[in-house]
């Protein structure tokens, strides 16, 4: 059984006072509701101490937006997993579509920072999805497959239970565009059978498969429905608690 994962990416969003005051109400309605799915939030680096402190004891997990594929030495402006790892923070977004977009990210880049933060012992999420163009191009499944083979190439059987990846259509990232429950479930399906090809059926049916771009609390119950989602990468609601949390409690 997979259990749903659901992840709130606060992208350049959120002072670490705000961040840190909203995240102690997220962890409380957290424990007064009784979610019952894994809960992620994605706030800024500077942010990450403050809100680590606020959602202790929660059971939320706190993750960076991006990590150096350095653990140390001279790259101005970069922060390394140690630094993560010593203030709490075990788990990281990479190859999200704006990194990949505004700041050159290839998919060798982001490989190199998959295997650093595995061989750390971090956990990982993978972000893939297609431009409208490439989609309307018919090269979905190529642009996929490329990302998700590149992205985990050198990454060993016995360290998939530490990936999850997000299918992100760039198209639908901050649109208010989201693809329909059943153009992610096919695109979910697509990603798990490379997946298994890459590795076993077995990782395959044990993966999480987020979706992202433009979920709501009025789209995810659909979304959430389909077989091989099983979960979401959430940007623009996850600001606010009045956002958020019915996003996360789809299922109460
Ligand atoms: P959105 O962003 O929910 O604002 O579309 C999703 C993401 O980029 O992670």
């Amino acid at each position: 059984m997979r259990k749903a994962y659901i992840a709130g990416n606060w992208k350049m969003n959120l002072t670490p006072s705000e961040g840190a005051e909203y995240a102690a109400s997220l962890a409380k309605a957290v424990k007064e509701s009784g979610v019952d799915c894994r809960v992620m939030i994605a706030p800024s680096f500077v942010a990450l101490p403050a809100v680590v402190e606020a959602v202790k004891g929660s059971g939320i997990t706190v993750a960076a937006q991006n990590m150096a594929n350095h653990v140390s030495g001279a790259y101005t402006g970069e922060v390394s997993p140690l630094m993560l790892k010593d203030i709490g923070v075990n788990t990281v977004i990479l190859g999200h579509s704006e990194r990949r977009r505004y700041y050159g990210e290839t998919d060798e880049i982001i490989n190199s920072k998959v295997l650093l933060a595995l061989s750390e012992g971090m956990e990982v999420v993978l972000c893939v999805g297609e431009t409208l163009e490439e989609r309307q191009g018919g090269k979905l499944e190529e642009v996929l497959s490329r990302q998700i083979k590149v992205g985990l190439a050198g990454v060993e059987a016995s360290q998939m239970e530490k990936i999850t990846i997000a299918y992100e259509p760039v198209w639908a990232i901050g649109t208010g565009m989201t693809a329909t429950p059943e153009d992610a479930d096919g695109a979910h399906a697509f990603i798990r059978s490379t997946v298994g090809s890459l590795y076993s059926d077995d990782i395959a049916k044990n993966l999480i498969i987020q979706y992202g771009g433009s979920v709501k609390a009025g789209n995810i119950k659909a979304l959430m429905s389909k077989e091989n989602v099983d979960g979401a990468l959430v940007g623009g609601a996850s600001l606010t608690l009045d956002a958020f949390l019915p996003i996360i409690t789809y299922n109460n």
